[in-house]
């Protein structure tokens, strides 16, 4: 099948006014993702080598984001939405470059899976003219049914178009279809738009080929991979049901989830074998983990690279650019933004390292904050190897701390450190005999008089 030419038509030209948003709806996000871009991704996955993207509502915010999403894609605008055949004819110039394939897929269900996608294309290349995705809904209303004889699709009926018997049909249209390239705009142009809606519909393109004597079948999806988007419930519904497969394929690739339900991942997180992942964790765009890194609970990790045996958190917070190598700790409260944090490197506790890299071996203490940042440019840090920060410290950017390099606590450093110095960057303490005595005494003997003054008032 493989040698077969196959182009993914996708439809995404709907309003989709039940998302009560500004946003065209199929650019809103699951794992990170618009939802269209996780059908892209499927189209691919089966083999897709041509994409449509059939466009209408919001063009131009559907154009620039799928120049991000699927810069392959060839977008075409539907200008009035006159129904889902009318829609697929406006790739017309797409299709007609002969493919062996089309598939016709919805860019608001988002949760299809390539291997419905494939079998559909397998049934094309057994003979097939039509080839229907269909489900079995909880309650098929709303959907189309699928009229079977025989083995054979002869027709799908609108909800609005069924007759009572029809109605009771479990068995519905995903909306999704692969066409034999031959037949599909011979068979698009056939379709009229005598129904209860008025509109061209996909889905006479059944009856058509029937009608032709063209093989047409059906294939089952499960309810999930044809689940489509209307309203936020639903795009919560599929969020959660995209998170639970995720979670599923992590922990059986190696990675321990103690409490799975509580973790979040992206659609393009990476997490390697025998990582643990504490509960509450979550994981935004572009995070890579390698094998054996343990993720402590309450963790916000986005941007992130994180090597071998690395330990991060609880509570911390891992921004764009963070590079822990092999063995680094982040612990509890720190954050960290666009700085390596070399092999075996530690930062334990209530830390702030952005713009920086912090060498093999050193050891950040609590409170340290490198002030990268003067209202206007952002400047760089250079800690060395195996140096000591003093907790308490402000390391006052540019500034470089030598391999080695000593900073005493509470220091606010402004200059370089050579290696294997000592630096101190705070006043040096004073201690007077008698005096906190003395203090307390004057204190008390003011409020005493205070009270006093008060009370003769009355
Ligand atoms: C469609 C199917 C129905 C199936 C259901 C599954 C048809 C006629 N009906 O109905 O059998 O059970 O999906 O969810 O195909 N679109 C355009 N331009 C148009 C019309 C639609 O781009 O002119 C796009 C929409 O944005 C959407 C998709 O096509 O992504 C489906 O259209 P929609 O109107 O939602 O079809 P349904 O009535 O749900
Ligand atoms: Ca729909």
């Amino acid at each position: 099948m493989s040698q077969r030419s196959c182009l993914s038509v996708i439809l995404a030209a709907g309003e989709g006014t039940r998302m009560k948003s500004a946003l065209p709806k199929v650019l809103h996000q699951i794992a990170g993702l618009p939802m269209v871009a996780h059908v892209v991704k499927a189209a691919e996955a089966a083999g897709a080598s041509g994409l449509a993207l059939v466009i209408g509502h919001g063009a131009d915010e559907m154009r620039k984001a799928a120049a991000r999403f699927a810069p392959k894609a060839e977008t075409f605008e539907q200008e009035k939405r006159l129904g889902t055949a009318h829609a697929v004819i406006a790739a017309r110039a797409a299709i007609s470059n002969g493919y062996d394939d089309v598939l016709v897929m919805f860019g608001d269900t988002p949760l299809i899976d390539a291997d419905a996608l494939t079998l559909a294309r397998r049934r094309l290349a057994e003979g097939a003219a039509v080839v229907v995705i269909g489900f079995r809904p909880p309650n098929p209303t709303g959907y189309g049914r699928l009229i079977e004889k025989d083995g054979k699709l002869t027709a799908i009926r609108e909800e609005k178009d069924c007759s009572e018997e029809e109605k009771k049909i479990g068995f519905c249209n995903a909306g999704m279809m692969a066409v034999a390239g031959a037949h599909a705009l011979k068979l698009l142009d056939a379709v009229g738009n005598k129904n209860a809606k008025g509109e061209y519909y996909l889905t006479d393109i059944v009856e058509i080929a029937s009608a032709q004597n063209l093989d047409v079948v059906a294939t089952e999806a499960s309810f999930e991979s044809a689940l489509g988007i209307n309203n936020r419930v639903e795009l919560a519904q599929a969020e959660a049901i995209w998170q639970q497969r995720r979670r599923y394929d992590a922990m059986l690739s190696g990675v321990t989830l103690i409490a799975p339900e509580t973790v979040f991942f992206s659609h393009d997180t990476e997490i390697g074998a025998d990582t643990i992942v504490e509960p509450n964790v979550w994981f935004g765009p572009g995070v890579r983990i390698a094998s054996g890194a343990k993720i402590h609970a309450f963790s916000h990790i986005e941007g992130a690279t994180i090597a071998s045996n690395c330990d991060v958190g609880p509570f911390a917070r891992l921004r764009p650019g963070a590079d822990l190598r092999n063995k680094a700790k982040v612990g509890n409260f720190c954050e960290v933004k666009q700085a390596v944090i070399e092999d075996g490197a530690k930062v334990n506790h209530l830390t702030y390292i952005g713009d920086a890299r912090v060498g093999a071996g050193a050891n950040i203490g609590a409170g340290t904050i490198t002030c990268n940042y003067d209202g206007y440019s952002k400047f760089f840090t250079d800690i060395g190897e195996g140096a000591f920060i003093g907790s308490n410290s402000s390391l006052v950017a540019p500034v470089t701390i030598g391999n080695g390099g000593y900073i005493a606590s509470g220091s606010v450093i402004t200059e370089s450190v050579p290696d294997d110095a000592l630096a101190f960057g705070r006043a040096r303490q004073k201690t007077i005999p008698g005096k906190g005595k003395e203090l307390r005494e004057r204190f008390a003997s003011a409020a005493a008089a205070k009270k006093k003054a008060a009370g003769a008032d009355h």
